[in-house]
């Protein structure tokens, strides 16, 4: 898999990219992810990328056309052309399904934000999918942009060492439910016992046992999270 990242600030992804899995994969050839600096695409003495909003408003906005020259130089360097997703809070939220789609995907191409976000026009000059990491708000775009290729990356095959402890994570399975609790050593922690089930030996009891853990993991989840959009449905 190709993953293109269009940033002003390609310095912050160095330590993530030689991370431990990611780095390994991409030694591996499993995924290739490269680095694009939009300011390059910036015209003028002063490279200027951002101005300020038609109508007024706090902050600067990123112009369309350093982005647009620099999604349409990084298209033509290989193909598919790819799938172009641009980061923003108001983009589509990601949940574990979401990686999964993306993670089919022969190339992404991500282009992160900055400032008071995107000129509008970036987004239907380049057909792009917007998409948000969850209902708050960074400064930038780069942290957003390490967190889709870290989900997507583990889902591609070989990168992980056992590719049956994706299956099992949470948000992965049937129900898309939630692990339960998970136990190592010691057996005794302050007090704390492992539960028995699990030093049984016997595996019927034990994923049975997972089972039910999982389902009330994610019933309290559920009880704990407040649905999505319903903050937003109480406004007038
Ligand atoms: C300060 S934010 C801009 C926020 C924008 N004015 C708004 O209210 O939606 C700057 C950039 O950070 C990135 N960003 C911030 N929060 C994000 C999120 N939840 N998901 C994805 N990207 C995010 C986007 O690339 C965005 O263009």
């Amino acid at each position: 898999m190709l993953i293109d990242i269009l940033t002003l600030f390609p310095d912050m992804f160095t330590g993530f990219l030689a991370g431990s899995l990611l780095g390994a994969a991409r030694q591996r050839g499993l995924v290739d992810v490269r680095l694009f600096d939009i300011r390059d695409f910036a015209e003028g003495p002063h490279r200027q990328v951002d101005d300020r909003p038609f109508g007024g408003g706090p902050g600067m906005l990123l112009m369309p056309g350093p982005i647009v020259s620099c999604l349409e130089h990084v298209q033509a360097q290989a193909s598919p052309p790819g799938s172009v997703i641009l980061l923003t809070p108001g983009g589509r939220r990601l949940d574990q399904e979401g990686v999964e789609n993306l993670a089919a995907r022969e190339r992404l191409l991500l282009v992160c934000g900055r400032y008071e976000g995107f000129d509008a026009r970036v987004s239907q000059a380049v057909g792009a999918e917007e998409v948000s990491i969850g209902d708050y708000v960074l400064s930038g775009g780069e942290v957003a942009a390490m967190v889709v290729v870290d989900a997507v990356a583990r889902l591609i095959p070989g990168v992980l060492g056992d590719e049956e402890s994706a299956r099992h994570d949470s948000f992965s399975g049937p129900g898309r439910l939630v692990e339960g609790p998970q136990y190592t050593r010691p057996r005794d922690f302050r007090g704390l016992h492992v539960p028995e089930v699990l030093l049984s030996g016997d595996h019927r009891r034990i994923e049975a046992w997972r089972q039910e853990q999982a389902l009330a993991a994610t019933r309290r989840r559920s009880a704990a999270t407040p649905t999505p959009g319903a903050a937003r449905r109480s406004q007038p």
